[in-house]
């Protein structure tokens, strides 16, 4: 029988997603020990604590020649410089989006990338959802034609928060921070490069941020395909912290939506993750007109929720795997690249009123 592999790895930043990632870590069979670091050393030491991994301090991880695999859950700011000084010290590198917080330090991070030649994903973990990869297997798989028309309306509450480092972030932040997921998906389903990006965004309502908190973000692909993503941050009524993390069934109806209708030649996909349902139509001709059925339908359970909506614990103990293994990265970090691109383009585009085209 072949001898499990097993890595050590380091945690930056022991916030909420770093306790995510350290669950993965823990439950992941090939992980052996777990360092955390935290730039203040008593929170560093208090959060080892709550989380039951080893404090250590950054420049000693990075000199560790036995820590395999550094783990970047820290605020947006110290993604970069983190992923670059891990890539350089010889380690894998699994990195929170985004991939940067400047289109400048994105191309930064994959040119250290190629020049390394390492190991590099971003937690673009949307495409081990169950509810996204669904939507990919039956574009694959021809269920609705060429993809032509994507749509997503995605509304929320404010939750985060005054005084936070979300809400001190300036610019177009909620881009990269909440929306790159979603023009990810994007480009994901079109399988297409990009040809231009056109955003607007109107003056903002919650008054304590220090960026925008609404985007229309409109796309058109190579092929004619065009996309649009709708966002806005303030209109829905219950606050539960992240409305994403707690689905509740009050939120189904009080002004939350995160939807995809994807159409194709052929049919079309809605997704629906405050209903906790996908559906597909297929398209037909009668003799009378165009006719349009639905043809399958699923839902999921709340229990379900992480593994069909955002599963970054799935994308986690894959990503450890592979990582033990020896093994390329699954979403590469040339395509995280592309997506932050686009998430860049429609900041430039609503910075000054023109078409970013490619
Ligand atoms: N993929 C997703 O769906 C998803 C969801 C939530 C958060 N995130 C990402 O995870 C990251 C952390 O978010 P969070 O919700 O845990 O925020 P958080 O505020 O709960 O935690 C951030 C932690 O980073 C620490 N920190 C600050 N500067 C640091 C540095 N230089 N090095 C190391 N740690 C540092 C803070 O002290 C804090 O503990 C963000 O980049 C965010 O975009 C991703």
């Amino acid at each position: 029988m072949t001898k499990t592999p097993k890595i050590n790895a380091a945690v930056l930043g022991l916030g909420g997603m770093g306790g995510t990632h350290v669950s993965a870590l823990k439950a992941s069979p090939y992980v052996d020990k777990i360092y955390g670091y935290e730039p203040d050393p008593g929170r560093r030491a208090q959060r080892a604590r709550e989380l039951g991994v080893i404090p250590m301090d950054l420049a000693d991880i990075m000199r560790d020649p036995a820590i395999a695999m550094v783990d970047i859950a820290s605020i947006n700011e110290a993604h970069v410089p983190q992923a670059v000084m891990g890539l350089r010290a010889g380690k894998a590198v699994l990195c929170e989006k985004p991939m940067g917080t400047t289109m400048k330090e994105a191309e930064e991070l994959i040119k250290v990338q190629q020049a390394t030649g390492g190991f590099l994903q971003i937690g673009f973990e949307l495409h081990y959802s169950k509810l996204y990869s669904m939507v990919k297997d039956w574009i694959l798989a021809g269920a609705i034609g060429t993809p032509v028309n994507i749509q997503c309306r995605y509304y929320c509450c404010e939750f985060h928060r005054k005084d936070s480092w979300r809400s001190r972030s300036t610019g177009g932040f909620l881009i990269g921070e909440k929306l790159s997921h979603y023009l990810d998906l994007q480009r994901w389903w079109f399988s297409q490069p990009l040809e231009s990006v056109y955003s607007l965004s109107s003056p903002k309502v919650v008054p304590y941020f220090s960026h925008r908190d609404n985007h229309q973000i409109m796309a058109r692909f190579k092929g004619g395909g065009v996309a649009t993503l709708n966002f806005i941050m303030y209109i829905a009524e219950s606050y539960h912290e992240d409305p994403l993390q707690e689905l509740l069934a009050k939120q189904s109806d009080d002004g939350h939506y995160l939807q995809y209708y994807v159409c194709g030649t052929k049919g079309a996909i809605e997704t629906d993750v405050f209903r906790r349902r996908v559906r597909r139509w297929e398209f037909g001709e009668s003799d009378t007109g165009f006719e349009s059925k639905i043809v399958e339908t699923h839902t999921f359970p709340k229990e379900e929720d992480q593994v069909w909506f955002h599963n970054t614990y799935g994308q986690n103990l894959r990503v450890i795997e592979l990582i033990a293994k020896g093994l390329p990265p699954e979403v590469p970090a040339a395509d995280a690249y592309e997506t932050m691109k686009f998430c860049f383009a429609a900041e430039q585009s609503e910075d000054t009123g023109r078409v970013i085209a490619f």
